[in-house]
Formats: C-alpha cells, sequence, structure tokens
C-alpha cells in the first residue's frame, strides 16, 4: 500500500504506529509518502519505506489531522504550516482518513476567530494580502503574515512560499465560492480549506471514539 503521512501534533502519532507495526511485522510491504519535511523527518528516523507521487502518484489511503472540521467533514487545515503538500497527496489518496479530537468539531469554517491559512509566493506579498481582504471585505477579514515566534521573520514554508493567515468577524459564505476566489488571486499557491476531500473522520472525545464517513 501507498500510505500517505499527514503532519501535525496528531499525524505524528500515526506514523509513530505505522513504524511501531512495520517493526512487529504486522505491517508489510507499505511506502509512506510524508506531507512534510518533518513528517518526512520523522519517517525517516524511524525507518518506514518512502516514496513520492511521481513514483506513486495514487495514494491507497492518506491519514492526517485537521485544524478545524465542520459537520459536512470539510476542514481546516495548515496552522501548523503545511498545506500544500498535505492537499497533494490526500487529494490523490483514494481514502482520506482524518483524526481529531473533540476542540476540533466547528459549525462551519473560519467561524471560530481562529486562522484560515492561505500559502503566496512571497513576491509583492503585502498586494496579495490586500487583495485577499478584499475578497471579505463584508465578512470583516483581516489577513496577517505568519511569522516565526517574536522574530519578525516570515514564516516560509516547505515549498519556500508565505503564510497569510485570514481572521473572520463573519460569515466567509459559501466555502466553494470562497475557495475559487481565492485562487482566482495571482500569487496565491493553495489555501487550508479541504473541500468535499475526507472519507472518514475520527473523533476522540471525553466518551470514547466516534467515527463519520466510511
Ligand atoms: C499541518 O499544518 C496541519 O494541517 C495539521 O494537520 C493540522 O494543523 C492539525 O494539527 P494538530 O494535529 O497538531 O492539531
Amino acid at each position: 500500500m501507498v500510505v500517505g503521512l499527514g503532519t501535525g501534533s496528531t499525524a505524528k502519532h500515526a506514523v509513530d504506529k505505522i513504524a511501531e507495526l512495520l517493526n512487529l511485522g504486522k505491517l508489510n510491504n507499505i511506502v509512506g509518502i510524508p506531507t512534510s519535511s518533518i513528517t518526512h523527518e520523522q519517517a525517516v528516523s524511524l525507518g518506514i519505506p518512502l516514496s513520492d507521487l511521481n513514483k506513486h502518484p495514487i495514494v491507497d489511503i492518506a491519514i492526517d489531522g485537521a485544524d478545524e472540521i465542520d459537520p459536512q467533514m470539510n476542514l481546516v487545515k495548515g496552522r501548523g504550516g503545511s498545506l500544500l503538500r498535505e492537499k497533494m497527496v490526500e487529494a490523490a489518496s483514494k481514502k482520506f482518513i482524518v483524526i481529531v479530537d473533540e476542540s476540533k468539531l466547528v459549525s462551519h469554517l473560519g467561524g471560530t476567530g481562529l486562522a484560515m491559512p492561505v500559502e503566496i509566493v512571497p513576491f509583492c506579498w503585502k498586494f496579495t494580502l490586500k487583495r485577499l481582504e478584499m475578497l471579505f471585505i463584508e465578512a470583516g477579514c483581516v489577513g496577517k503574515l505568519r511569522v516565526v515566534g517574536e522574530s519578525g521573520e516570515p514564516y516560509v514554508t516547505d515549498n519556500g512560499n508565505y503564510i497569510i493567515d485570514l481572521f473572520f468577524k463573519g460569515d466567509m459564505g459559501n466555502l466553494k465560492e470562497a475557495s475559487d476566489a481565492i485562487l482566482s488571486l495571482a500569487g496565491v499557491v493553495e489555501h487550508g480549506m479541504f473541500i468535499d476531500m475526507a472519507n472518514t473522520v475520527i473523533v476522540a472525545g471525553n466518551l470514547g471514539q466516534s467515527n463519520w464517513g466510511c
């Protein structure tokens, strides 16, 4: 099997478990496709055989976390800084499993007042930030360049890009329309809304685990 290896504090546990099962001989004949350089490092350190989408363009299963998930299983991802490689690998997956805890459940995306990340090219980033804000002016959208800690230096993604975090005071509206509008801007590489991509969601909560989807 070809397995997409997600990124973040939740996905890290899944990668650890895959390595454990491989070492115990309970899992055989798999290759992993990491969705970030940090997951790549983790997988290498654990001895998981790796590949990429060039060699394996069809991924059997991908497992990843999420920052927000709505009742239709649409996601916000990328608050940890990885979204483009995640989206590429997960869009190529026959089955995409999302693992979250209850804190990630929302009634609609972007409504928590927390960041909706957009990966952009560094060239004239202030211009792109303004254009992103203008798209959602009625929703009181404010964009902020993501920086590294207190340094004020831009956070640079695995792909050499910047991230603009969008914050909404109101509703960003129809997700597909918002997605199309963001992607229509030259300078935008990808955004963190994963619409209609998840097949299964596993939610951990105080009362145990619940599964959505198939
Ligand atoms: C990486 O940037 C993200 O897309 C993560 O998958 C997402 O932020 C969830 O991360 P946690 O599992 O750490 O909450």
